[in-house]
C-alpha cells in the first residue's frame, strides 16, 4: 500500500472547492506517454495551474499501471525542478469500471478515482459507487461517480445513445453514494466525432459543422439541487479544426470530426463544473504535429525528432485550454 501523500500528490477536495467558488474548472488531461506527461507538467507549471493527470483502463493496458504511477510521481518532482515548489497534481483513475480496479489504483498511490457505473441500473450504480467511496475515503482518496450516459464509447463502457442526467436523481445519488464529485451527461461525448452531421448545421461560409448546444438548462437545474457540489464534464474536447485540417492535409482521414465549442466550455467552467476532461484534443495535437513533421522530413527516423514538435504542440494546446477556456491559471 502506497499513499499518494507520500508521492506529493493531492486529492481533489480542496481543489474543487476553490474552483467552484472561483468560477473556473480544473483541467483533467489523460496521459499514456512520457511526452504527454511532460507537456502537461510544463503547461501546468508555466500557467501556475492545478492539474489532474488521468489514467484510463486503456492507458494501463498500453503503458503498464506501475509505469504510469511512477510517471505521475515523476511529474511531481519534474514540476518542482521546473520551479514550482508546491505543485497541485492529482493522479486520477478515469472510468474505473469495477471495485477491484479502483482499489488497485488506491493501493498503488492514486489520489482520486472515478467509478463509472453509469451504464448500470440506478440502484446498482449506487451500490457500486458506495462500495468504492467507503474504501477510498479510508485513505482520503476522492471519488467521482457518474449519473446519466454519454453517447459513444466510454472506455469499455459502450452506449450507442446518450441519456441526459435526470436532475431529480442527483440529490438521492450523491447522498447515498457519498461521492465527492458527479460526472453528468448534458450532450458531450467521447472522441473526435461527438455529433453526426445530421445533428449539426453547416456554416455556409466555411462548410464546417456547427454542433447543437449543450443542455445548460439541465446543468443549471442540477446546480440548484446540489448547490456548490462539484460537477464533472467528460467528453469535452473541442476537436480544433486547424489540427484536423493538418491531419487531413498530411494523409489523415478525419472527415466531419466535430467537438464541443470552447465558448460553451468556458461558460460551463464558470458554473459548478469544476473538472473538464480532455483527451482527444491531445491525440489530435500529437498526430497533427507528427504527420506534418514526417511529411516534411521524409528521411528522418529518430523518434525524438518528431516527438519533440508533437510535445510542443500538445503543450501549446494545454496552455490554451488552461488560460483561455478553463481559467485555472494562477490558481496555485
Ligand atoms: O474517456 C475515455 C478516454 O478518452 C480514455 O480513452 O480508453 O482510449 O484511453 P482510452
Ligand atoms: P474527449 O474524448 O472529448 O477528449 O473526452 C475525454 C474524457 O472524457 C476522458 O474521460
Ligand atoms: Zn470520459
Amino acid at each position: 500500500m502506497v499513499s499518494y501523500k507520500e508521492l506529493g500528490l493531492v486529492n481533489t477536495r480542496e481543489m474543487f472547492k476553490k474552483a467552484v467558488a472561483g468560477g473556473y474548472a480544473i483541467p483533467a488531461f489523460n496521459f499514456n506517454t512520457m511526452e504527454q506527461m511532460q507537456a502537461i507538467v510544463q503547461a501546468a507549471v508555466e500557467t501556475k495551474s492545478p492539474v489532474i493527470m488521468q489514467v484510463s483502463k486503456g492507458a494501463r493496458n498500453y503503458a503498464n499501471a506501475t509505469i504510469l504511477r511512477y510517471m505521475a510521481q515523476g511529474a511531481v518532482e519534474y514540476a518542482k525542478e521546473l520551479g514550482c515548489p508546491n505543485p497541485q497534481i492529482v493522479l486520477h483513475l478515469d472510468h474505473g469500471d469495477t471495485f477491484e480496479l479502483c482499489k488497485d489504483c488506491i493501493d498503488m498511490g492514486f489520489s482520486s478515482v472515478m467509478i463509472d457505473g453509469s451504464s448500470l441500473p440506478y440502484e446498482d450504480n449506487i451500490a457500486l459507487a458506495s462500495k468504492v467511496v467507503e474504501y477510498a475515503h479510508k485513505y482520503d482518496v476522492t471519488v467521482e461517480a457518474e449519473l446519466g450516459v454519454l453517447a459513444g464509447v466510454e472506455d469499455e463502457v459502450s452506449s450507442a445513445v446518450s441519456h441526459y442526467t435526470k436532475p431529480e436523481e442527483v440529490i438521492d445519488f450523491s447522498k447515498r453514494t457519498g461521492c465527492d464529485s458527479l460526472a453528468i451527461s448534458i450532450g458531450t461525448s467521447h472522441g473526435a466525432y461527438k455529433f453526426t452531421p445530421a445533428q449539426c448545421t453547416r456554416d455556409p461560409k466555411t462548410g464546417k459543422l456547427v454542433p447543437p448546444p449543450l443542455a445548460f438548462d439541465i446543468l443549471h437545474e442540477i446546480e440548484k439541487k446540489l448547490p456548490g457540489f462539484p460537477i464533472v464534464l467528460h467528453g469535452s474536447s473541442s476537436v480544433p479544426q486547424d489540427e484536423v485540417d493538418t491531419i487531413n492535409k498530411y494523409g489523415g482521414k478525419l472527415p466531419d470530426a466535430v467537438g464541443i465549442p470552447e465558448e460553451q466550455l468556458r461558460e460551463a467552467s464558470k458554473s459548478a463544473v469544476c473538472k473538464i476532461n480532455i483527451d482527444s484534443d491531445s491525440r489530435l495535437a500529437m498526430t497533427a504535429a507528427i504527420r506534418k513533421y514526417l511529411a516534411e522530413n521524409p528521411s528522418h527516423f529518430d523518434p525524438r525528432q518528431y516527438l519533440k514538435p508533437a510535445r510542443e504542440n500538445m503543450k501549446k494546446m494545454y496552455i490554451h485550454k488552461i488560460v483561455n477556456v478553463l481559467g485555472s491559471n494562477d490558481k496555485l
